[in-house]
């Protein structure tokens, strides 16, 4: 059976007490548990990997670079792949986990497409972007540390073609503390409903806790117009997760 066949195995990493819960990492054990982790995790998950087909739709252009940062698995690239009818593009799909990439390139095995998806093992904050059409960048920024992100973002626009656009989605931090209170309360039930208990929420909170930073949407907002992008706008919000959208 190949890699895409496989049911994907139930995440249940939190389930039992650990005691001393461990900083949340990506490695083999998430890797296995991964699409339905952040199915059942993120709200509007695979709402956000279809409007990336959407979105390369209407933005690649012939003979450019897209890029996937912080791919997992390749979810958004093969999104992407899927609706690109533009001739001479290729994907690049980045990842620091060794893990993730090896089940990517796996799962990549088993797409037929012209459109080629090159894997790279690296910090997205030292490669190189460069005429790029459409960056995509889902649930990653947050992993990386807040002094890091403006030189990122700098580097995607001075990246991106004119015309070029850019989606980031990521968990929010709402002010003042109250809303952002009721915000998470309506995420946990979310992901009760999801069949996750509260041990395995509460425990998965203790991992992630300052391993994923989230920022309120008007920061991310000033951020992406300080690097020169004229406008951005969230284009998907449900309870602290959005995706925004903005084009150079
Ligand atoms: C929540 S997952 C992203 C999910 C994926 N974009 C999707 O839509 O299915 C975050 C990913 O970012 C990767 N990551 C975190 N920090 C990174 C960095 N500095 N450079 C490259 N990848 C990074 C992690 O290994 C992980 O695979």
């Amino acid at each position: 059976m190949s890699a895409s066949e496989e049911q994907p195995k139930r995440d249940d990493l939190f389930a039992n007490p650990l005691g001393n819960v461990p900083r949340f990492v990506f490695d083999k054990a998430v890797v296995d548990v991964f699409p339905d982790m952040i199915q059942r995790s993120v709200p509007g998950y695979q709402t956000i990997i279809n409007l990336c087909g959407e979105l390369a739709a209407r933005f690649v252009q012939p003979n450019s670079n897209c890029y996937d940062l912080g791919c997992s698995l390749g979810a958004s690239s093969f999104a992407m792949q899927r609706e690109i009818a533009q001739p001479g593009v290729r994907i690049i799909a980045v990842d620091n986990s060794a893990a993730m990439l090896e089940r990517c390139q796996l799962l990549l095995k088993s797409t037929v497409s012209d459109v080629p998806v090159e894997l790279l093992e690296a910090d997205i904050c030292d490669i190189e972007i460069s005429n790029a059409s459409l960056v995509v960048m889902n649930f990653t920024l947050q992993f990386i540390a807040v002094e890091k992100r403006q030189a990122l973002l700098e580097k995607i626009y001075a990246g991106l073609n004119p015309g070029g656009c850019l989606v980031i989605s990521e968990k929010l931090l709402f002010e003042p503390e109250p809303l952002n209170t009721l915000l998470s309360e309506l995420h946990h039930q979310f992901k009760r409903a999801q069949g996750y208990s509260d041990l395995e929420i509460s425990q998965k909170r203790d991992s992630i806790e300052n391993v994923l930073i989230p920022e309120t949407l008007d920061a991310h907002i000033q951020r992406i117009k300080a690097c020169g992008f004229n406008s951005a706008s969230p284009w998907f919000q449900c309870f602290n997760f959005a995706s925004l959208v903005a084009v150079k």
